[in-house]
């Protein structure tokens, strides 16, 4: 059933929260930490300028990194707070706690449309453990609750869950912010009866951090191509070579039972037929946990299915690349999660950037619907220069997967239905 939203409350002179994913890249620059990417920060705009507008009094909670219950300093919400000044062009107010007299006594002189913003939930260990008196803390500020924070919504946690059941409890309202409700428009809703053809692209390292996903789509899809070390376990269910590639050997018979499914449902299901490959070596030099640096050296094109012995795969190869796209040209639904290499090297970047360019032009000219699943291949996306020309890129990762699996997100379930 469709969720509350921001659209619904009468909000005017109340007590806000509403919890936002501000759990952006940062880096420490000049002994400061500095945003690399606000993308999460500007997507929550909409709802806070219609509680702005509407006169709330705005008070949000977020995480930034898995601090654990100390109060790591690099992790502070204070530059987030300062950036979000900076795009909404009105003052952020900031207090470097969640809970406790200093928040009630800030949001007790909070005119209607101001807005705060808490330190860090993870700074206490009971935002993880959803502990009901922490819970109960972060709700004694709040008449209201949003949800808008969709990335974290696969969480249980205490200000993603716990203070919800708290303030409905109370008769507060808990809705979902418009950021949220798109998130679960093309992430669910159109991708229930998604136009046709509706092709599936995944990439990334794991098998097993898909292959919930690639189950469920198997229902629904037509075509499903796989990219980025996924294939190599893939080509192993198929009896191919795979040198030296990454490969998960416990998965391979679950990529056998996922080849099956969709011979039996119909589904074309491509793996690619060739890839760029490398030489790994080890070098002298060490990393962080001491271990040998592998470089990949003499990277080229293996254009058969089977790759050598002594080499790696790294990307799909440009026949793949040239198959991938014509069918991303003819779609009609297009849902992308995962890079096809390691592209944040830009000698394997070309088929993740070559699949980012498809996707854009199958958008543009043949109207396709297309949505992006978070993480990696929004990064792509946006390092290939094609952000904002597709249909929608989601800002959750973890939480888009498990979406896409059809598990219930305890942030979501917890909102109030219309
Ligand atoms: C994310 O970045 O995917 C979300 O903010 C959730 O973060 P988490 O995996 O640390 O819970």
């Amino acid at each position: 059933m469709a969720k509350l939203t921001v659209n619904d409350l009468n909000v005017r002179g109340k007590r806000v929260l509403v919890r936002v994913d501000y759990n952006v890249p940062m880096e420490e620059k000049g002994g400061q930490m500095v945003i690399n990417d606000d993308t999460r920060i500007r997507e929550t705009l909409p709802t806070l300028e219609l509680l702005i507008k509407q006169g709330a009094k705005i008070i949000l909670a977020a995480h930034l990194g898995r601090p654990k219950g100390q109060r790591e300093p690099s992790l502070s919400l204070r530059p987030v707070a300062a950036k979000l000044a900076d795009l909404l062009g009105r003052p952020v107010a900031f207090v470097d706690d969640c809970i406790g007299e200093k928040v009630e006594k800030t949001v007790g002189v909070l005119q209607p449309g101001d807005v705060l913003l808490l330190e860090n939930v993870r700074y206490y260990q009971e935002e993880e453990a959803n502990d009901p008196a922490f819970a109960e803390k972060l709700a004694r500020v709040a008449d209201v609750y949003v949800n808008d924070a969709f990335g974290a919504a696969h969480r249980a946690h205490a200000s993603t869950e716990g203070v919800a059941q708290i303030i409905a409890r109370r008769g507060g309202k808990c809705a979902a912010g418009l950021l949220m409700e798109r998130e679960l428009k093309f992430l669910g809703g159109e991708l229930e009866n998604p136009a046709r053809p509706f092709v599936v692209i995944l990439g990334g390292a794991k098998v097993s951090d898909k292959i919930n996903v690639i189950g469920r789509l198997l229902e629904k899809a037509d075509t499903i191509l796989i990219g980025g070390a996924m294939a190599y376990t893939f080509k192993l269910a198929r009896g191919l070579k795979v040198g030296r590639s990454l490969v998960e050997l416990d998965k391979v018979e679950m990529a056998k039972a996922a080849l099956e499914k969709a011979r039996a449902k119909g589904v074309q299901f491509l793996i690619p037929t060739d890839n760029t490959v490398a030489t790994p070596v080890k070098t002298d030099k060490l990393n962080k946990k001491g271990k040998p640096i592998i470089e990949l050296q003499n990277p080229r094109l293996n254009s058969q299915p089977n790759i050598p012995d002594t080499e790696e795969g790294v990307d799909i190869g440009t026949a793949t690349i040239q198959t991938y796209g014509q069918v991303i040209a003819g779609a009609k639904t297009i849902l992308w999660n995962g890079p096809m290499g390691i592209f944040e090297d830009p000698r394997f970047a070309q088929g993740t950037f070559a699949v980012a360019k498809a996707v854009v032009e199958a958008t543009q000219k043949n109207s396709a619907k297309s949505i992006i699943g978070g993480g990696d291949s929004v990064k792509a996306l946006n390092q290939a220069g094609l952000s904002h020309q597709v249909t929608f890129t989601s800002t959750g990762g973890g939480a888009s997967l498990e979406f896409l699996e059809g598990r219930v997100l305890p942030g979501v379930a917890v909102l109030n239905d219309k």
